[in-house]
Parts: structure tokens; sequence; C-alpha cells
């Protein structure tokens, strides 16, 4: 069932539910309210008489008695009390009689008496004066008006509920139509999704959680489309690698197969094959290490490492290069830096910075670490021709390179080194002068890489286990 009339069904069946039980309670308590009412009005009639019998001249008295029975259309009963004897009553005397053998029994407690054919009658009764003598005077209404007077509220009310109901009913359609509306559109987006037509993902006009839901989606799209498109080209990337040291080889192999290349062009063939081969094995690791390093594969070992060790490793390394190259070198950091990162890794991250830094420098390259709060920065500012802006954005990405650039993994590895040790790296063009800076931050505090220490203590211990019984 849909959502819409789920909600619809839902909403009438509470709706029903609260009118009818206030309904049910409304018409009970309306018969003892007016019951209550007719008694005060009794009591009312019941004063006029006690004035009446008070009256001095016995014949005025007799006088104006008579005058009120008639003029009153309401049951009167005077009886004996003691002597069990009707004296006067407007009621038919079966009625009469029975009240007055049941009224010291049970009646004399009730407001509310029974005549001798099951009809009721509302009551008020009366000691006459001297309370000595027994006279009791009942003066009654039938119940059946009030129970008119009842069933007419009852009609009322039963067409008040009905036109009530309707209108709630149409208000709680428009209100649940309001509220599901926002999530049909929504399906209809995520429709669009599923079926990869990204562009044409509109936003939908919601409110509260559902507008939260629709950002989240649409971010999701966001990301799902940037995914994909990294993916493609990410493919076409790497095709295109490994195509062109392919074309090469196979060209030179040929070559060399058909007799074309001879003696010395044969024997720079066969360097191009083998420093082809060496290019492709080097890109293809390069391609599995960032598979591992993306997934959860033991490839990545921490260690409590003094990072400033590392960065000063990094630095002798790539000395020769700097020199190679007439670039100069120059690290300014101080202190020590601990913390639990994979230190081969981070070396390696850290070279394939240096090393881009150097590349692309002019006159110098300088690598500068400080501490900031519970944080090491790391940063490499080179003096070259900077980043091209058209690169910024994807620099990080697999296979993205310059016009100068090799294979385009490096700075992918430095990311997924990075990311994987808990830090962040970011690339920008120095602002004010030539060059380009990169910086790599990482945490002191290290808790989720814990369980890969605590794991890799158990896999060592587990090792030396096995080693000790082979
Ligand atoms: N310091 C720098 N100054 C200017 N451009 C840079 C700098 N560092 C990197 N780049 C640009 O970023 C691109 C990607 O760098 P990355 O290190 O990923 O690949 P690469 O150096 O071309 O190849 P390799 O995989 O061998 O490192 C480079 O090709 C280059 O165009
Ligand atoms: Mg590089």
């Amino acid at each position: 069932m849909r959502l819409l009339y789920q909600l619809n069904a839902a909403f009438t069946a509470i709706i029903i539910i609260i009118m009818s039980l206030t309904a049910f309670f409304v018409y009970s308590l309306l018969m003892d309210l007016l019951v209550q009412d007719e008694l005060r009005q009794l009591e009312g009639r019941a004063e006029v008489l006690r004035n009446i019998a008070n009256e001095q001249n016995p014949s005025e008295r007799v006088a104006q008695l008579s005058q009120f029975i008639q003029d009153s259309n309401f049951p009167i009963v005077l009886f004996d009390r003691y002597g069990e004897e009707v004296l006067f009553s407007t009621l038919p005397a079966e009625t009469a009689q029975k009240w007055v053998e049941n009224y010291d029994g049970d009646l004399i407690e009730e407001e509310v008496w029974e005549g001798h054919q099951g009809e009721s009658y509302v009551v008020y009764d009366l000691g006459f004066a001297p309370s000595r003598s027994g006279m009791i005077l009942v003066i009654a209404t039938p119940l059946d008006d009030l129970q008119v007077v009842q069933a007419i509220f009852a009609q009322r009310m039963t067409g008040v509920f009905f036109i009530g109901l309707m209108l709630a009913i149409i208000m709680g359609y428009f209100l649940t139509r309001k509220l599901v509306t926002p999530l049909t559109r929504l399906k209809q987006e995520v429709k669009k999704i599923e079926k990869r037509q990204f562009s044409q993902v509109q936003p939908v006009k919601s409110s509260g959680e559902i507008k939260e839901v629709e950002q989240s989606v649409r971010q999701m799209a966001h990301e799902l489309e940037r995914y994909i498109t990294s993916q493609k080209q990410f493919f076409q990337n790497a095709s295109h690698e490994l195509k062109t040291p392919l074309m090469s080889i196979q060209g030179y192999a040929e070559g060399i197969r058909d007799g074309v290349f001879e003696k010395d062009a044969a024997d720079k063939g066969l360097t191009v094959i083998v420093s082809e081969t060496e290019r492709l094995k080097k890109i293809v690791n390069e391609m599995i290490l960032l598979a591992k390093l993306d997934s959860d594969e033991d490839v990545y070992h921490p260690q409590a490492t003094n990072v400033i060790d590392v960065i000063t490793q990094a630095k002798d390394r790539l000395v020769p290069l700097a020199k190679e190259r007439d670039i100069e070198l120059r690290l300014e950091s101080d202190g020590a830096f601990h913390t639990f990162v994979d230190r081969e890794r981070i070396l390696q991250a850290l070279i394939n910075m240096i090393g881009n830094g150097i590349r692309h420098a002019n006159h110098e390259v300088i690598l500068l670490s400080y501490v900031e709060g519970d944080s090491l920065r790391i940063l490499v500012t080179d003096d070259g021709d900077g980043i091209p802006e058209e690169l910024l954005p994807q620099l990080f990405e697999r296979f993205i390179k310059g016009k100068q650039g090799e294979t385009g993994l490096g700075l992918a590895i430095s990311r997924a080194i990075v990311q994987r040790s808990g830090g962040t790296i970011q690339a920008y063009n120095n602002k004010g002068q030539n060059g380009a800076t990169f910086e790599m931050k990482l945490s002191k505090r290290m808790s989720s890489l814990r369980s890969d220490i605590i794991e890799e203590g158990n896999d060592s211990r587990k090792k030396e286990r096995d080693d000790n019984g082979s």
C-alpha cells in the first residue's frame, strides 16, 4: 500500500477512535447533568410548595395548593410513610403504591425511581411538617422527557461528528500529501541516479529530515559521478600509459626479428626494450601498491616513528638528484615528532614530493617542518614554474601528470600513504613568488592505527611461535 494511503488510513482511524471515545463520555455524562438540572428545578417547586404549606389561613392554603397542582403538569404523590397509605397522587395508583411500599427500603437514597411499568422518574421528596407525622410529598418528572433531550443532543452530536471527521480527513489528506510528495519526487531523483543521469538530478523542495536526506542524496550523486568519471579517466590513462611502452617494445622486437634493425640499431632496440619493460614493471607495481593501500591489505605497518628523522633521511636520499640538477636542497626543522606511522611508506611519500620539487625547481627546494599543536606540518617548497592551474583540482589522482611529468602515480601514492597514516596532504602555488608548495600534515594521535599495531604485534608473536615450533 502506498505511503500516502497508509498515513491517511492511520490518521482517519486515530480521529475516529478519539471522536468515538469523546462522544461516548459526553453522551453518558449528559444524562447525569440533565438529572441534576431537573432535580434543581424540582427543588424550586418544592420550595413553592413549602411556602404554601406554611400559609396560616387553612382555607387559603387549600385553595393555593389545588391551584398549584392544577397549574403544574408534573406528577405529585403524597403519602403516609408509616401507615404506608397513599393520600393523594396524580400518578397511576400502582406506581404510587409501589413507591410507598419501597420508600424506606431503598428509594429514599435514590434520585431516579421506577414506576410499576418500568418507566423512570426523576424525583424530589420532602417531609411535611411536623416531620413526626410521616407525611411525604414526592414531586417527579418522567425520565422520558430527559431522554428526548438526550436523543436530540445525540443526533446533533453525530452530525457534528461527521462534519468534523470529513474536515479532518480532507485536512489530513492535504497534510500527508504535502509530506509524501517530496518523498515521491526524491524517489524519482534517485531513479535518475540509478540510471546514471547525474546531470538531470534536480533539487526537491522539502523541509526537515526529508531536506537532509535530499541533500545527502544529491551529495551522493555528485560523489558517485565524480568517482565514475575518475574511474573512467583512470582506465583511459592507465591503458594509455601501458600501451605506449608496449608499442615501443613490440616495434623494436618485430624490427629485430624481421632484420630491420641490425648491429648497433638492434643493440639500441634491445636497450629500449629492457628499459621500457622496467618502466612497465614499475607502473604495474605502483598500481598494485595503490590498490593495496586503498583496500585494507597488509602493506602498511605502523610503528613508533620520529618523523623528523624520516624527513632527514628523505633529504639525504635526494641530495644526489639535487646535485645532478644543480638545485640547492635546504632542510629547516628541529626537535622530534613521534607518532605511529609506517616509516618506510612515509619516506616513500616524502621522496615523491621532494623529487617532484627538485625536478620542477629553478634553483632551490626548501623542506620546512614545524609542530603545531598536536600535529606536524611538513612543507616542500620549490621556486619553479608552479603547478598548471588545470592540474590542481585532480593533482592527486592516478596518472594525472603535466608536460614534464613521468608516470603521474607519485602523488596518488603519496596521498594514499598519508591517508592511511591519518594525515592530510595538499598542494598550492606560492603566493607572490614562483613555485609550488606541497604540505603534509601528520597528527600525533593515531588511535585508529593502534588496532593495526596490535594486529601486527599479534602477527609477529604468532610468527615467533611458529618459528619456535618448527
Ligand atoms: N613541485 C611541482 N611543481 C610543479 N608541478 C608539479 C610539482 N609536483 C608535481 N607537479 C605536477 O604534478 C604532476 C603529477 O605528479 P606525480 O608525482 O603524481 O607524477 P609524476 O611526477 O609525473 O610521475 P611519478 O609517478 O614518477 O611521480 C606532475 O607530472 C607535474 O606536472
Ligand atoms: Mg612524481
